[in-house]
């Protein structure tokens, strides 16, 4: 394909796509963004990533996620979204949200991983050079590191931004206190924390076990799901058994003995319900983490099918207080 091959859809602002402001920030964020951890890398067929890309952009998910580590191999994700950038929507950079993220192991050595200052800053060079980008929109600490004082990583951000680097910060996965301190000395260094990035589904509801939700509504700090499908459980994708060319089958993220009878069981009765308002299982699981108060789900997709799916959610109407609580029944 050539570059000249891709036009934008005309209509992508048309009103299908809600955004909604991340926090007390400016900055308004696509109720549902694209996370380029799997099938962007460059083990997945080039034209398929940039079809799903596609697919995105022209349905106002303007929010691309990635990180350092995306692909396989580690980089790659990143390397993808600099092609297709390059062979279409560069062009259109400053309509694009880009967030990455450095934190896991990236490089060999002891400045490859984790939080100091030399790691953010050269893994955030590294990820711009990828991408072929003069700044990201979004920049992560990926992970808490307890080895490393808490200010030497905050203040990494700061300076990231005031070098132009990134045009907001976040955090993902700290735990609360830390993340209670991270929002202080942030604001505190006029770099106020944009985002929290946090794994809340109807299998998994930490963030607000611990805290972290209530933490963030109180602070005007926005929160965005990662995984809100639980890596596709909470999709039909496993309900008559485990195909070919799904995650489970070929990533050790998402394994088998996840698939319980106990499981299989609620998903089935979770189909039922969604069927009868005319939903299926994974809008009925978006819907529920977006009616938690979350700025934005960040789903995977390896199909446009998918993202298809995924993306009529925001057209639906909300779940009712009746529907989310006969969820809640089901999932416990
Ligand atoms: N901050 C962090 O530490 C962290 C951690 C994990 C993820 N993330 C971010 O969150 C993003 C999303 O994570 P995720 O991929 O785990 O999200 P997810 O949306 O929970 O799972 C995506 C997978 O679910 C399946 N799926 C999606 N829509 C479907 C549909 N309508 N019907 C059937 N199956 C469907 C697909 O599985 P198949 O591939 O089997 O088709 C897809 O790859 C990542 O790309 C990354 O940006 C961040």
């Amino acid at each position: 394909m050539t570059p000249t091959d891709y036009l934008p859809a005309a209509g992508r602002y048309d009103g299908t796509m809600p955004y909604r402001r991340s926090g007390q920030s400016g900055i308004l964020l696509p109720a549902l963004a694209l996370g380029l951890w799997k099938n962007f890398g460059h083990a997945a067929p080039y034209a398929t990533s940039r079809a799903l890309v596609h697919y995105a952009f022209d349905h106002g998910v303007t929010h691309l996620d990635l990180a350092n580590n995306y692909g396989p191999p580690p980089g790659s994700a990143e390397e993808t979204l600099g092609r297709i950038l390059d062979d279409s929507l560069r062009p259109y950079r400053d309509e694009l949200f880009i967030s990455t993220k450095a934190g896991y192991e990236m490089w060999p050595g002891p400045y490859g991983n984790w939080g100091s200052r030399k790691s953010l800053i050269a893994s955030l060079n590294q990820s711009l050079r990828r991408m072929r980008l003069d700044y990201v929109d979004l920049f992560y600490t990926h992970r808490y590191d307890p080895a490393t004082p808490l200010d030497e990583t905050l203040q990494a951000l700061v300076d990231i931004v005031r070098a132009g680097k990134a045009l907001y910060v976040g955090i993902s996965r700290w735990p609360l206190e830390a993340t209670r301190h991270a929002l202080d000395y942030l604001r505190r260094h006029d770099t106020p924390c944009l985002i929290y990035q946090g794994r809340l589904n109807l299998l998994d509801r930490a963030p607000q076990r611990e805290g972290i939700t209530q933490l963030l509504q109180t602070e005007g700090v926005g929160f965005i799901s990662f995984s809100p499908l639980a890596q596709g459980l909470l999709t039909a994708r496993y309900l008559d058994g485990i195909p070919a060319d799904s995650r489970m089958r070929h990533e050790a993220s998402l394994r088998p003995d996840a698939l319980t009878p106990d499981l299989l069981s609620r998903l089935s009765r979770l189909q039922a319900l969604a069927a009868d308002s005319g939903r299926t299982v994974a809008q009925t699981a978006l819907q529920w983490v977006l009616a938690q108060g979350a700025t934005s789900v960040l789903v995977g997709a390896s199909r446009t099918e998918q993202l298809a799916e995924d993306i009529a959610t925001l057209q639906l109407p909300p779940l009712t207080p009746e529907e989310l609580q006969a969820i809640e029944e089901i999932m416990g």
